[in-house]
């Protein structure tokens, strides 16, 4: 099997972290691989906040939960989320985010890190608070977040559920 379907096979959302930060290296590769994912019209859509800074990761995560209605942290405790919004007014918006997401997570893996996508980031950037952190990082234009990736080290392994039957076609 080669390394890139290997990857892809044993990739896992992972749900625990050490805490113990990624590095300037391992940030830049994840999101190297986030930009180079195919997207709508080759317009290069998805814009990408790489977050490390723990008041501002704990601001975020308290966002998140607030959407859940929840009192626990959503990101499980990785100390670093890219969050990945896209240009509203591309009919693609959703699925360039989605795909740079994916990637992101496959590199992280074959790093040897763990990744999750974190869903509610459209709500989070939505909110007073969201659209003033976007201001502070001067991130501008009319953005949608699709998602967060967390990021960092852990010690969970995990195995995928079975795959569910009667789901492919094929015509040949
Ligand atoms: C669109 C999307 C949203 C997700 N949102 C969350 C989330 O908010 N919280 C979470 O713990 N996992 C989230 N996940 C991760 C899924 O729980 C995970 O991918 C699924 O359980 C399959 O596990 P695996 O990725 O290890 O194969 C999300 C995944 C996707 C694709």
């Amino acid at each position: 099997m080669n390394s890139v379907i290997e990857a892809i096979l044993q990739r896992r959302s992972i749900k625990q972290y050490t805490g113990e930060q990624v590095t300037d290296e391992e940030l830049e590769q994840i999101i190297k691989c986030g930009l180079y994912a195919p997207n709508g019209r080759s317009a290069q859509a998805p814009v990408f906040v790489a977050v490390r800074d723990k008041q501002t990761r704990d601001l975020l995560s308290k966002l998140n939960a607030e959407v859940m209605g929840s009192g626990e942290d959503p990101f499980y405790g990785a100390p670093c989320v890219i969050c990945v919004l896209a240009d509203a007014q591309r009919s693609t918006a959703v699925e360039d985010g989605s795909l740079a997401l994916g990637n992101m997570c496959l590199a992280a893996h074959s790093l040897g890190l763990g990744s999750c996508w974190i869903h509610r980031c459209r709500q989070v950037f939505e909110t007073p608070k969201g659209k003033e952190l976007l201001e502070k990082w001067g991130v501008q234009g009319d953005l949608i977040g699709v998602g967060f990736c967390i990021l960092g080290r852990s010690t969970q392994q995990k195995e995928p559920a079975p795959r569910r039957d009667n789901r492919v076609y094929y015509v040949d």
